[in-house]
């Protein structure tokens, strides 16, 4: 079968089409076998890719295959799932450290990591969800911020940070929001009730202050900012950063805390629905073949799209 390879780290001339041995059914007792339709490219790709998290991946060295995102069909039968069922879902990449990631045709997964498309969702759309609203919901899990608090959203316009709005919104918080200028009403519509644009991070904390005075109840800091961004907090408030290398050391009674993202395939399906049905919004900011993606990583680099860069299969 074609995979993608990091060869070494390096820039994203380090990802290689190779040929590996197709997975035949049993082949590791309690996985199962996907047929790959769609893989999402994360920031996590990019960052391992580079070498960045080199530590975090400990006795896993080139040639490995990266990814985490999936959509696509069951080769095999799970309990409740015939083969040829259309499932989506996310590895645990850093929890299995085996190197086998979505940038595949076949992939092999654990049946609790998948849930069932509804049928008229798209492979492409489908592949841009889970793992970034396993993070979203986990994250807002951990901050527990009851109806009514007010919750500060960084990196709104990402594909993280506009789910954060869409469950905080839905679970009746208020929320304010730091985006791409030109964001504004598109994340109103999704559920914020304020949004300031983005700069450094001494700016965004005026702009938040100016209109929370008395600061905000919990931070859910998808853009990675950090320790500047404690003044907008209240004495014990709630602190959440997506990155190990991002956590801010606490004080005034902040609470500190800290995710990475599981699988969790009940939530995963009923997102998937939500989606499907309309009442969740994801987005998918280009789709290119498996064989270009050094080009999607450089793209994802770029930074400037909004969306999930998606690898087609
Ligand atoms: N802890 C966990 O389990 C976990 C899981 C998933 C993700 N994360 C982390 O959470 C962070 C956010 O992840 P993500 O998946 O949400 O990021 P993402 O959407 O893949 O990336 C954000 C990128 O989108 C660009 N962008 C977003 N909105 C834009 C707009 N309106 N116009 C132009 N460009 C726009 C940004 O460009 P600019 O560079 O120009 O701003 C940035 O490069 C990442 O650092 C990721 O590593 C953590």
């Amino acid at each position: 079968m074609r995979v993608v390879e990091v060869i070494a780290y390096g820039g994203p001339e380090v990802l290689r089409m190779a040929r590996r041995p197709e997975p035949e059914a049993g082949d590791v007792p309690g996985r199962v076998r996907v047929s790959m339709k769609a893989a999402g490219v994360n920031q996590a790709d990019l960052r391992i890719r580079a070498g960045r998290y080199a530590d975090a991946v400990g006795a896993l060295k080139p040639p490995f295959i990266l990814g985490t995102d999936f959509a696509g069909k069951l080769l095999d039968p799970v309990p409740g799932m015939a083969a040829g069922t259309r499932v989506a879902g996310f590895v645990p990449w850093y929890q299995e450290l085996t190197g086998e990631g979505t940038y595949t045709e076949v992939l092999r997964v654990a049946p609790d990591w998948i849930a069932p498309m509804p049928d008229d969702l798209e492979f492409t759309v489908a592949a841009s969800l889970p793992l970034a609203a396993a993070t979203a919901q986990q994250g807002l899990g951990r901050i527990a911020l009851p109806a009514g608090a007010t919750l500060l959203v960084t990196g709104g316009s990402a594909v993280v940070g506009r789910l954060a709005i869409q469950y905080a919104h839905a679970a009746g918080m208020r929320v304010v929001a730091v985006a791409h200028e030109g964001d504004e009403s598109e994340l109103r519509v999704l559920g914020a009730d304020h949004v300031v644009t983005r700069g450094a991070p001494e700016d965004v904390v005026a702009k938040v202050l100016a209109g929370d005075p008395d600061r905000v109840d919990a931070v859910f800091d998808g853009a990675l900012v950090g320790d500047a961004l404690l003044p907008v907090l209240k004495d014990g408030g709630v602190f959440l950063a997506l990155a190990p290398d991002r956590v801010p050391t606490a004080e005034r009674d902040i609470r500190v805390e800290t995710i990475r993202a599981t699988p969790d395939a009940v939530a995963l399906r009923e997102s998937l629905q939500k989606v499907a049905d309309g009442e969740l919004i994801t987005r998918v900011a280009d789709v290119l073949p498996l064989a270009e993606a050094a080009e999607a990583h450089r793209r994802a680099e770029a930074g400037h799209r909004p969306g999930r860069i998606i690898l087609m299969i």
